[in-house]
């Protein structure tokens, strides 16, 4: 088992399993004041608040153990949460150690996030989107890799690889469908109760596809459910813009498909999109190319920046070439005014006119009225399923507080991070651990390959191979830029400039990582 990171302060609060822990052991307390009941017993102060044979109440934890739904013999599964690339991957670990994963997917087939950018194409290809344990079991049952330098679309990374990893003999009876989690808790136990914590299972509030509630145990938890269904909003504050609800129905958020089923709503329209990561990247490209087809179509695109400084990316230096190639497919697009920028507008308010919707700034600078907008502000994890467990979040990324530092913008974003898993994973909730684009937070720059790296480290945690656990290696594909942006200058400076790559990040050892996330900005391009 992983150790969870230790809080001397907290240990000390412990009221009761201290001292008058062996005070349980020693005379067990009734079977009332035991088997998931927190509560120190009245009469002899014992507090035995997992279910064991000291509390007098085995049979009956064995008993409901026995009837938990996914326990094999007795032993509780691992609930996966999602049935993303990442968290079947996480199931792929688990079956290759012997485990039991319970996979809890929201929607109603796998892979139901990636189904709604399903005809975007990604900017790493086959070799970089397949997990390597994964690929091995596929291959035993008779799967062919697809080409490893071509560039899948959403629809074709479903196809090729998630549905057909779901469907191995191995994974698929492991996989729930149309199970919603809705809560994460310890049974028994709110997040304030410490003793006998660690030895309690999860408890999974679950949606089923009847609508019905469940309550499912687990003996750890893995939460990759990604964080497509929290887009951040267009106002710039982080907070919806004022009138943003009231817009809703000219409003869309993450990336139209303008060639297929959004067609009609965008062709010949006036479209204005907000952000500046790669969603707005692919966003603005696309309307662009239908353009060409309906040359009535505008093009407006704001962002919050006051310069474009190195949003464009690394170029020919992006170890991704289609990565690089869409920044600077963008940058002629604006540069040949297909696309007209608007820098420095930091959206407060919305408002619907007789000439569309306007946008305005909060220095209340307005943007000219559009028919439609597009939001690609970035997404947020969602945080509300884990209010009961102890987590360490960073406080601005909401990642993990150990893997914050190496993943924060405003530090260091080289388009790679130092290869990490269940170590800066980990949170005070023993055997809980956040994989995949939620492990992030709020952070960009997530890649597949940092996500299957992630479940191997994890899963190696949670069957008690440390050395496993401990043995992270990565090589991620530079962006070819760094790209720090602190009150608007680089520590690199320009672009072209800058160097291919931003240090040995992946080969840099533990202690000078920790210096580097420390440091922060100065390190960045050291
Ligand atoms: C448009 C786009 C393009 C991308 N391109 C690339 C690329 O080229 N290369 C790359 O490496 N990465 C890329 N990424 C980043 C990242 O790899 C993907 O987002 C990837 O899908 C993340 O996988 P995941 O398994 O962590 O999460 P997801 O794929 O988002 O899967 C999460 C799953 O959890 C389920 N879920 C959510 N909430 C719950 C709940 N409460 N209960 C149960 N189930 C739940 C969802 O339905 C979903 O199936 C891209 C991302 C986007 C948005
Ligand atoms: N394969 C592909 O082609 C592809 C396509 C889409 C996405 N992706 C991946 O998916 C992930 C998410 O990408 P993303 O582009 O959706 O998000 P993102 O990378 O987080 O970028 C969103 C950007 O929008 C800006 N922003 C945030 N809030 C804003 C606001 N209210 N108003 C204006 N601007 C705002 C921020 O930049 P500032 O702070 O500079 O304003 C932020 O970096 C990334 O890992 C990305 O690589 C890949």
């Amino acid at each position: 088992m992983s150790a969870s990171p230790t809080n001397p302060a907290r240990a000390e609060r412990s009221p009761c399993c201290g001292a008058s822990a062996s005070t349980a052991t020693a005379a067990p307390a009734p079977a009332s004041a035991c088997c998931g009941d927190p509560t120190p017993n009245a009469e002899t102060g014992a507090c035995c608040s997992a279910p064991s044979a000291s509390c007098g109440c085995r049979q009956g934890a064995e008993q409901e153990r026995g009837a938990t739904a996914g326990a094999t013999g007795g032993r509780l599964p691992v609930a996966v949460i999602g049935a993303g690339p990442v968290g079947l991957a996480a199931a792929v670990q688990l079956v290759a150690k012997g485990e039991t994963p319970l996979v809890l997917e929201a929607g109603d087939a796998v892979g139901a996030s990636i189904r709604e950018w399903a005809h975007v194409r990604l900017f790493s290809p086959w070799r970089y989107v397949v997990d390597p344990t994964a690929r091995q079991m596929l291959e035993a049952s008779g799967w062919t890799m697809p080409d490893e330098d071509a560039l899948p679309t959403g629809g074709e990374l479903l196809e090729r690889l998630v549905e057909p990893l779901a469907a191995l003999p191995g994974i698929a009876p492991h996989v729930r469908l149309g199970h919603r989690v809705l809560a994460v808790t310890r049974r028994g136990y709110d997040k304030v109760k410490t003793a006998g914590r660690d030895e309690t299972p999860f408890e999974l509030v679950v949606r089923t596809p009847a609508g019905r509630t469940e309550r499912i145990l687990a003996r750890a938890v893995i939460d990759a459910s990604g964080t497509w269904r929290s887009p951040n909003p267009m106002g710039a504050g982080g907070v919806a813009a004022e009138g943003e609800a009231e817009a809703a129905a000219r409003v869309r958020y993450g990336i139209p498909d303008v060639f297929g089923r959004d067609r009609a709503r965008y062709a010949g329209k006036r479209v204005l999109v907000v952000g500046s990561g790669h969603s707005a990247f692919n966003a603005l490209l696309d309307l662009a190319g239908l353009k060409r087809e309906a040359p009535g179509t505008e093009i407006v695109w704001a962002i919050r920046r006051a310069e474009v400084g190195l949003m464009f990316g690394g170029g020919r230096k992006d170890a991704l070439e289609a990565r690089g190639a869409l920044g600077e497919r963008l940058r002629r697009l604006v540069e040949s005014g297909t696309v007209r920028l608007e820098l420095g507008v930091r959206i407060a308010r919305v408002a619907s006119t007789a000439a569309g919707i306007v946008a305005e700034s909060d220095s209340g600078a307005r943007l000219a009225p559009v028919d439609e907008i597009v939001v690609a502000t970035g997404f947020r994890p969602d945080l509300s399923l884990t209010r009961e467990l102890r987590l360490a979040l960073d406080p601005w990324l909401e990642a993990p507080q150990q893997l914050a530092p190496l993943v924060d913008p405003n530090l260091h974003s080289c388009g790679t991070v130092y290869p990490h898993g269940a170590a800066e994973l980990a949170h005070p909730e023993k055997d809980y651990y956040v994989v995949g684009m939620k492990s992030y937070g709020r952070a960009p720059t997530f890649l597949l390959l940092t996500g299957y790296e992630q479940v191997r480290s994890v899963v190696c945690a949670l069957v008690g191979d440390e050395a496993g656990a401990r043995n992270v290696e990565l090589v991620l594909p530079e962006t070819g830029v760094c790209q720090t942006d602190l009150g608007g200058s680089s520590c690199c400076g320009a672009a072209d400039d800058a160097g291919a790559s931003c240090g040995t990040a992946a080969t840099t050892p533990a202690a000078e990582r920790r210096e580097l996330a420390v440091v922060g900005a100065e390190a960045c391009c050291a």
